[in-house]
């Protein structure tokens, strides 16, 4: 699945940039504030419309430019060849293209670009929010799962509707309304279980590897009680639900509740290990999503230094090689890289005030 060529205008501090990248190991590094970060960013920006470090866009625009502009040329297992072009413009308008084509749904450049990230803010998977990781088992529902983005639509606008019912206290809708909420959610939420039965022996195998020391569980809360029929708990809580105007149960409120001997894992484990757990619940959800698909997810691991130790560093290092897949990983220094693991299908680039060069062979 690897991004073969790279052009980045108008991110941050970097200048224009036109990469031909390793289909395996990229190596990015520089010193601090050269860009590395920013170069992942664009990545991210491209698969998901998102930032990982803000969550307002204009930031990422370099303060001299008046428009975001990205073009990655694509190859994948299974999809073929494609062009992805992004044109973000300070009003916050953004035009995305397939091969020439507009596109109207940023979930459709998603699927060409299944992007994990692992970065100093990651351990925040395990002590944010439960939306933070209802949106983590919707990323592998939703990349195996052809049908579910369909489902997962008329779901969103069912919760809408019913929410709208609820504030304009249309009494006499609700009995409907709950019935085919109810029956959207149970669809949902079918996926949702399933996908994490296959989905935890994964991340068993994948987490002993990293770190056979620490034994985590993981509990997945449907967003109701589990012994009740949703129709049921919507009956019951229809009361509250109306003084609040908004429906307190169902898919939405779905939680994936990650545990060490039965306390929250965010609470017990150091901020190492956290990453550590929260590196192996995304290579697990690569390797699933490699075995289920036949295609390979691209992983940007950002200052792989922070917070792991040599051992722990090699053993990420090592899975992600298992995996074959294409990898940006970013370091202050190359010797952090390169002293611990030396793959043999990779670059090594150089980041300095945001202008990037890719060592020679000799040097890298
Ligand atoms: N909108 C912007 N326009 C221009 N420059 C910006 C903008 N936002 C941030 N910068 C600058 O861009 C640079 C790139 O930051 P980035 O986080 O990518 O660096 P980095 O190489 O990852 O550094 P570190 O090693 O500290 O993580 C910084 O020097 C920052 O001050
Ligand atoms: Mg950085």
């Amino acid at each position: 699945m690897p991004i073969r060529q790279l052009k980045i205008r108008g991110v941050r501090n970097l200048q224009p940039l036109d990469l031909t990248l390793h289909p395996g190991v990229n190596f990015i590094y520089g010193a601090n504030g050269s860009g590395k970060t920013s170069i992942l960013e664009a990545i991210v920006l491209m698969a998901t419309g998102k930032s990982f470090r803000t969550s307002q866009l204009k930031h990422v625009q370099a303060q001299d430019a008046d428009r975001i502009e990205l073009v990655f040329d694509i190859e994948d297992e299974a999809l073929g060849q494609c062009q992805l072009d992004s044109l973000r413009l300070k009003s916050g308008d953004n035009l995305l293209k397939l091969n020439g084509s507009v596109l109207t749904a940023q979930t459709e450049a998603a699927q060409w670009l299944p992007v994990q990230v692992i970065e100093p803010t990651t351990f925040k998977l395990l002590s944010g929010s439960p939306e933070e990781r209802r949106q983590f088992i919707d990323w592998g529902v939703f990349h195996v799962e052809q049908k579910f983005i369909e489902h997962w639509k008329v779901f969103r606008k069912q919760l809408k509707q019913r929410n709208a019912v609820l504030k304009e206290k249309e009494l006499q809708w609700l009995p409907v309304w709950n019935q085919t909420f109810a029956e959207s959610a149970a669809v949902i939420d079918n996926y949702r279980r399933t996908y994490l039965k296959r989905f935890k022996p994964e991340f068993e195998r994948i987490l002993q590897q990293l770190d056979d020391s620490i034994q985590v569980q993981l509990a997945y809360y449907p967003g109701w009680d589990r012994d009740s029929e949703l129709n049921d708990v919507l009956n019951k809580q229809q009361e509250r639900d109306l003084a609040l105007g908004y429906t307190q149960s169902g898919p939405h409120r779905a939680e994936l509740r990650i545990k060490v001997d039965k306390q929250p894992a965010a609470e017990i484990l150091s901020r190492g290990q956290q990453k550590t757990v929260v590196a192996a619940l995304k290579i697990a959800q690569g390797a699933l999503f490699q075995q289920e698909s036949g295609r390979r997810t691209i992983y940007l691991v950002d200052d792989l230094a922070s917070e792991l130790d040599e051992k722990h560093r090699f053993a990420l290092c090592k899975l992600l090689e298992d995996l074959k897949c294409q990898v940006f990983i970013t370091s202050i220094d190359k010797d952090k890289l390169t002293d611990i693991w030396q793959p043999v299908a990779s670059k090594v680039f150089h980041v300095e005030q945001g202008i990037i060069s890719e060592d020679s062979p000799a040097t890298a």
